[in-house]
Order: C-alpha cells, then sequence, then structure tokens
C-alpha cells in the first residue's frame, strides 16, 4: 500500500476551470445546436502577433542545421530574452533588474503554483478573497492551509483578504501575522487595481512585518491609467520584499504556445531555522534547475520579438483590441443597469449579479438562457458570491453578440 499526499484531500472539488468547461461540454452535449459564447476561461482568441510568427519560423530553421540546432537551454532562459526583458518591461521605467534575477518559464500558473515550495510549510499565507485558485490549491497540496470549515468555507490557517464592492475591492492589511502575501494586480478576477501609494502601502508593511509579497502581474500589459504601477519594483524598498510574476500568455497570445518569466531580486532574504539569512534567489535557482528544463528556443525567439519594434506595435493593438472588448462589455452591462467593476486597466469584467443571485444560478441563467459561458465569482472564494466574472478575451464579434443576448435576459 502506497500512502498519499493526505493533503490532497482537503482540496475542494475541482479546478474552477475544469469544472465550467466539464459543465460546457454536458450543455453542448444536450443542446447541439446551441451556439456557445465562451466568456469563461481567460484564453485568448487573435492569433499569435506576425513579429512572433516570423521569429519562431526561423529559430526552427536553425534548429534543423547542426551549425545552430540548440539542445538543451540555460534553464533560466537564454540570455537575449532576458536582456530584452530587463531592457523593456524595467529598465524603461527606471527599474534595475540583474540578468540573474529573471527565470524564465513556461507559465504564470506553474510560476505561482510552485514558489511555495521554497518556503516552510509553517508559513502562514495571505490570500486576497476573490482569488485566482491557484495561490490556495498549491498551499492546500503543501499542507500549509488546515482544515477546510464547510460552515465558513474557507481554510483554517489562511489568512482571506476581503475585497468586495463595500471596500472597493481593495484589501485591508492582515490583522495577525503572515510571512507570505499574494497579491495580482492588475486584479484577477475582479479587474480592479492598486495607485503606488496604495501598493506602497503593502511594500511597507511586508518590510515592517518581515514578510514576503508574492506578486501577480500577469496582466500588467492591459494597464491604461498612468497611476498605476507596472512593476512592483516602481516602489522604494520592493526588491527586498518582492518577488514578482509575468507572463506572455494574454499580452502576446501566449497561452497555447507557454512562456512567462518570475522576477527573484538578489536583495531577498529568508531565515533558516538557526535564524541564518538565505538568499532566496539561490533557493528558486536550485529549484528551477533541478525540476525544469528551460523553455524551448523557438518559443523564447518568438517572446523576444515582441519587444521589437513591429512587436510593440502589434501587442498595443492585440491590448487595444481587447481593451474595447472590456469596454463594449462594461457599457452594454451598465446600460441595463448592471453594477460593473473592472474592464478598465485589466481584461476582466466584475459584475454584482442581479437580484442577490448566487454566483452559480447565474452560471446556469446565462448558459441556459443566453448560451454564454462566464465564471462564478464564488469560484474564486467566498467574497466572490454574488459576483460573476466575463472576460475580453473573446471575439469583438462574439463580445457583441453575448452582450446583446444579456441584454435581452429578463434580469
Ligand atoms: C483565468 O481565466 O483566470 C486565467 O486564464 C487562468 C490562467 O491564466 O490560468
Amino acid at each position: 500500500m502506497t500512502a498519499i499526499n493526505q493533503n490532497y484531500l482537503e482540496l475542494q472539488g475541482s479546478y474552477l476551470f475544469s469544472e465550467i468547461a466539464k459543465r460546457r461540454t454536458k450543455f453542448i452535449q444536450e443542446n447541439p445546436n446551441a451556439e456557445i459564447i465562451s466568456l469563461g476561461i481567460g484564453d485568448v482568441t487573435r492569433g499569435l502577433p506576425q513579429s512572433v510568427l516570423k521569429a519562431m519560423h526561423s529559430a526552427v530553421d536553425e534548429l534543423a542545421e547542426p551549425g545552430t540546432f540548440r539542445g538543451y537551454g540555460p534553464e533560466q532562459g537564454y540570455d537575449f530574452l532576458i536582456k530584452a526583458i530587463i531592457e523593456n518591461d524595467y529598465k524603461s521605467r527606471g527599474v534595475d533588474i540583474a540578468v540573474n534575477e529573471v527565470f524564465v518559464s513556461d507559465g504564470s500558473k506553474c510560476d505561482v503554483g510552485n514558489i511555495q515550495e521554497i518556503f516552510s510549510t509553517d508559513s502562514i499565507i495571505a490570500v486576497q478573497d476573490p482569488v485566482y485558485p491557484v495561490y490556495v490549491d498549491t498551499n492546500v497540496m503543501a499542507g500549509r492551509s488546515g482544515k477546510y470549515n464547510q460552515d465558513t468555507k474557507r481554510y483554517e490557517n489562511i489568512v482571506y483578504l476581503e475585497c468586495t464592492a463595500e471596500n472597493n475591492f481593495k484589501p485591508s492589511l492582515p490583522d495577525r501575522k503572515v510571512d507570505l502575501i499574494y497579491l495580482c494586480y492588475p486584479n484577477n478576477p475582479t479587474g480592479m487595481t492598486l495607485t503606488k501609494d496604495e501598493l506602497k502601502v503593502w511594500v511597507d508593511y511586508a518590510r515592517e512585518n518581515n514578510c514576503l509579497i508574492l506578486f501577480d502581474s500577469a496582466y500588467e500589459a492591459f494597464i491604461q491609467e498612468d497611476d498605476v504601477p507596472h512593476s512592483i519594483y516602481e516602489i522604494e524598498g520592493a526588491r527586498e520584499v518582492a518577488i514578482e510574476f509575468r507572463s506572455f500568455s494574454k499580452t502576446a497570445g501566449f497561452t497555447g504556445i507557454r512562456c512567462a518569466y518570475t522576477v527573484v531580486p538578489r536583495d531577498l532574504k529568508g531565515f533558516d531555522v538557526e535564524g541564518n539569512a538565505v538568499i532566496i534567489n539561490d533557493l528558486w535557482n536550485r529549484r528551477h534547475t533541478t525540476k525544469f528544463n528551460g523553455v524551448s528556443y523557438v518559443t523564447q525567439r518568438g517572446a523576444e520579438a515582441i519587444y521589437s519594434e513591429e512587436g510593440k506595435q502589434e501587442i498595443a493593438s492585440l491590448v487595444e483590441y481587447y481593451m474595447t472588448n472590456a469596454a463594449i462589455i462594461r457599457d452594454g452591462l451598465a446600460s441595463i443597469g448592471l453594477e460593473v467593476f473592472g474592464g478598465v486597466n485589466a481584461p476582466y469584467i466584475w459584475l454584482k449579479t442581479p437580484k442577490g443571485m448566487d454566483s452559480w444560478s447565474f452560471f446556469d441563467k446565462l448558459l441556459n438562457e443566453a448560451n454564454i459561458v462566464g465564471t462564478p465569482g464564488v469560484g474564486f472564494g467566498q467574497s466572490g458570491q454574488g459576483y460573476f466574472r466575463l472576460t475580453a478575451f473573446g471575439s469583438r464579434e462574439n463580445t457583441e453578440k453575448a452582450v446583446d443576448r444579456i441584454r435581452k435576459l429578463s434580469l
């Protein structure tokens, strides 16, 4: 008999987006003629930028020749991509990041899920509620969550930072000692942001209270307003307390290609059981080189291309396309009296379900009566109950059609 990791039995239900896909498939089987519009999982629909395609094609050709063939690359990523990241995503904003502080990977989901592994299983984690479920579930798997309380529908050892309309979706600082704080901005799922001053409060808190911020910035490219920080390192002192996660998935259509990166500053220190300081970057490097063999050369050449002049223009127009969809959804739903949030600096629209309907009932109503798949807010946590998320990543035609169908519902 092989004993299993008992922590897995504390996981609740199935992974949110698998559950939604299951319900969608069942509906299609029962209603084969329904024309479904999917605005659930945040998956992009536009093609890859031409600059990316060109770079990937030529990288494939290089691989055909013994002289330019590449086998295993550096696990942390090729220098050409890391340098392009540093130059364009950080230096241009006055932030200094060194080459050995960037780790290229196959996705932010994996990185935000794996990062917890280098911290003590005794660490107390704080998450925003609602929250991207990966942060919680990976800590449950690691045994940090404690038991799930069926009444509160929360884990006993996790600190939940509530984000609702009442606090304009801006969480208060934790009311007890925590070690790791997951922050996601622009936020998934609410689509809301913090200003520089608001984010500074968190950085200062982490410095004063010896905690570490895991800053998920996968939606940074969608920021439109000036006072919204693109990187946590724009805030003074953040290098000592924050790890940042970035992704090419939504920005450049890489959800299927897979490429992202994580920044772990060398200034960041944790402590061993004897209280000696340990450089966290070394631990992540050790983990990454042991468990990961690097992103393919072809993919990294594709990612590099988004920083070319042509690539930047293409990314800008992709972002504009999706943010126009966001405005169509926001304005369309607001025009029928729904309360909508987000969608200004993020490709997600978070809405209050009408007439106090619970999130899954609204999901069923949209699916059955309008053939639209969205994401129930409660799937992101208890504070998401009574809310619903729509993505702006659909095609223009489907986005307009979806808004039209919702307008016609009796809500
Ligand atoms: C989402 O819909 O929240 C995201 O697409 C999920 C992900 O990026 O893994």
